[in-house]
């Protein structure tokens, strides 16, 4: 068990969430970029879990190492320049740890995870005709004949709420609005029949009525399959639209986690806090307001103690000397802060 009565030490605990075998259980990641003038620290120890059927957000400005996280669960980044140091990866309990930080990682890593990006169109081979993209996966990724392939392109392009999606698939991508392009991005991830779905800002480069559509269609689909996903954004408001969990980044490490309603509700850590004011809600303000003075240290240059301590209203000599570990805070919320209480206060 891992609630707060739990006698482990708030380090050794799981991350927030876990169940006895969680879709993922990714411990202590740390990825450094080696270039040859220096060292590029950008991911400094990061562990989620995400159970069957979860939808989790990892939060964070620009810079947190969100992304990076989700290529190295997909075996995106190339090693060297990457170098991946994990303390376990789990999937459905089995042990992939060794597997995460070898050569055919991807190969592994793709049966499971699939991923969608902020800016369809560039993912996109704009010789091909959608159809042709999508059965080419679905031929050569899910061994289908081209008939069969044919057929199961339909039924994504209707899964995706493409209409017509017979003629559509003869279009080419520039045919498409950029709303109607992530819809066939995440109709290409749903071909690899992925386990977990890692959405990487897929909004960001859309309008704000065609983002909540797509987020709308996200949400759907992930529950209907009962898929995992990890959705990584910069917006707590869009986050909190399709996640029940949130992780909060920053300078490469989890600062606070928890359900996000309560961490909507009650922000603990003063960078979530930050995050929430700063957030242009109509509700409440018209523009964004400026909440965190300052911007976030670049990767190799991250202050020693609490990494947010120079943009931090409440810090004291402690924040500059050591590191706040996570501690339970409440039920399934953890926060990294030497000063929690008097933040959520
Ligand atoms: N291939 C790379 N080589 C060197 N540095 C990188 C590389 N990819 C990412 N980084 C650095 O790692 C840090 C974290 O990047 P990223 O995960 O993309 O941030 P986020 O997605 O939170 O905006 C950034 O400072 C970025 O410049
Ligand atoms: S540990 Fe200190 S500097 Fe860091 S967030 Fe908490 S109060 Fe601010
Ligand atoms: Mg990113």
């Amino acid at each position: 068990m891992s609630g707060p009565e739990s006698s482990a030490p708030a380090a050794a605990r799981p991350a927030v969430g876990a169940d006895p075998a969680p879709l993922v259980d990714l411990g202590n990641l740390r990825v450094t970029f080696r270039l040859p003038d220096r060292d590029v620290p950008a991911v400094r120890g990061v562990s989620l879990t995400v159970a069957e059927g979860e939808a989790v957000g990892i939060l964070g400005e620009s810079g947190s190492g969100k992304s990076v996280t989700g290529r190295t669960l997909l075996g995106l980044l190339r090693t060297p320049p990457a170098h991946i140091e994990v303390d376990h990866l789990r999937f459905r309990g089995e042990d992939m740890t060794a597997a995460m930080t070898g050569p055919n990682f991807s190969a592994q890593a793709t049966k499971r995870f699939a991923m969608i990006f902020q800016n369809p169109f560039t993912a996109l081979n704009p010789v091909f005709r959608i159809g042709t993209t999508l059965c080419e996966v679905l031929v050569k990724r899910r061994g289908m004949s081209r008939a069969d392939a044919r057929r199961a392109a339909v039924e994504l392009l209707d899964a995706v709420r493409i209409s017509d999606a017979r003629n559509r698939l003869r279009s080419y991508p520039h045919e498409f609005s950029g709303g109607m392009q992530q819809r066939i991005m995440i109709a290409l991830a749903l071909a690899l029949e992925p386990e977990v779905l890692i959405a990487d800002e897929p909004t960001t480069a859309l309008d704000v009525t065609v983002q909540a559509r797509i987020l709308d269609l996200l949400r759907e689909i992930q529950r209907e399959r009962r898929m995992g996903m990890i959705f990584i954004s910069h917006d707590l408001d869009v986050v909190s639209e399709v996640t029940s969990r949130v992780y909060v980044m920053y300078a490469g490490r989890i600062v606070e986690t928890g359900p996000v309603d309560s961490l909507s509700r009650q922000p603990r850590h003063p960078y979530t806090r930050g995050l929430w004011a700063s957030a242009p809600r109509l509700d409440r303000y018209k523009t964004r307001l400026p909440a965190i003075p300052g911007n976030p240290p670049a990767p190799g240059q991250a202050p020693p103690g609490c990494a947010f301590h120079p943009r931090c209203r409440l810090a004291t000599d402690i924040c500059a000397t050591e590191r706040p570990e996570p501690r339970a805070v409440a039920e399934e919320a953890l926060v990294a802060c030497h000063h929690a209480d008097k933040a959520a206060a």
